[in-house]
């Protein structure tokens, strides 16, 4: 008698038959659920960079109804950047660069001192990808960098956007974050978006002025500088604020925004 008529024959109610019966199952779920995510790896993998570029789109104020990311990214010319010297680098695709993998390994990265890393992040990218959008006749119009920091819960994966003078912001927002919803979620409410609109990043001397604080100044000198915290989430506020500091200043994006304000890195 062959095992397979063996194994019928126990009674339904034999501990053996349930036990084989529940590894089978589970045997077969797993094989089910590992070929699902194998197979469905390519698609999650073009459904994210969408959404990437859907972000940079609306974050750059870029979106228009009736019209496909696709359609509307032609416009944004993605170039990698040394951020140590500020200049383009050639050689390298931007559209494949990921700043993000580059950040984990050691042969790509700049581990960041306690001094260094004020938003928390531990190590970045040697280099990184902008956004530059231009007018048919190629005069900078925009710049959409990415930032990144840790805020109460979680790194906060988000862009930039600034105007040609690379110091007016034009909008800040988040794509990935897990602060608390109703919250530190509350960095992706359009009114808090609304509110780094036409904020200036720096003061005359040129160091990084922009703040988030509670009770930022709705008039006056510092009113260009300041956004208002998020009530009931100063960290993930204090978070934003030090990726802000952090991303626009020398060990950041400073050494490239200085090129662009200097005429020139367009
Ligand atoms: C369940 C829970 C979730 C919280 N999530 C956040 C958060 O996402 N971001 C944040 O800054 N504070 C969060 N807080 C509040 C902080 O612990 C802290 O009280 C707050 O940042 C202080 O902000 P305030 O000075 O504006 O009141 C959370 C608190 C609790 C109990």
């Amino acid at each position: 008698m062959s095992l397979l008529s063996q194994f019928l024959e126990l009674p339904n109610d034999s501990k053996t038959k349930t036990v084989i019966v529940a590894l089978a199952l589970c045997l077969v779920c797993s094989i089910a659920v590992s070929y699902a995510a194998v197979a469905l790896k390519p698609v999650q993998d073009v459904n994210k960079l969408l959404d990437k570029k859907r972000n940079i789109l609306q974050i750059g104020g870029l979106m228009q109804p009736g019209k496909s990311v696709e359609e509307l990214f032609q416009q944004v010319e993605a170039k990698v950047v040394d951020l140590q010297t500020g200049a383009y680098v050639e050689g390298i695709d931007p559209n494949t660069f990921d700043a993000r993998s580059a950040a984990v390994d050691p042969k790509q990265n700049l581990v960041l001192t306690k001094e260094q890393d004020i938003a928390s992040i531990k190590r970045r990218a040697k280099y990184a990808t902008v956004y530059l959008v231009k007018d048919p006749q190629g005069q900078l119009q925009k710049i959409i960098l990415p930032v990144s920091g840790y805020g109460l819960w979680s790194t906060m994966h988000g862009f930039l956007a600034l105007q040609a003078d690379a110091n007016t912001v034009l909008g800040l927002g988040f794509y990935e974050h897990a602060e608390t919803p109703g919250l530190g979620g509350e960095i992706d409410n359009p009114d808090w978006k609304a509110e780094w609109q036409g904020k200036q990043l720096f003061d005359a001397s040129g160091d990084v002025a922009l703040s988030v604080v509670k009770g930022a100044a709705t008039e006056g000198d510092k009113a260009a500088y300041q956004v208002d915290a998020i009530s009931g989430a100063t960290l993930t506020s204090n978070g934003v604020n030090n990726l802000v500091k952090f991303w626009m200043g020398a060990d950041g994006f400073g050494a490239y925004l200085q090129k662009i304000r200097d005429g020139g890195g367009v």
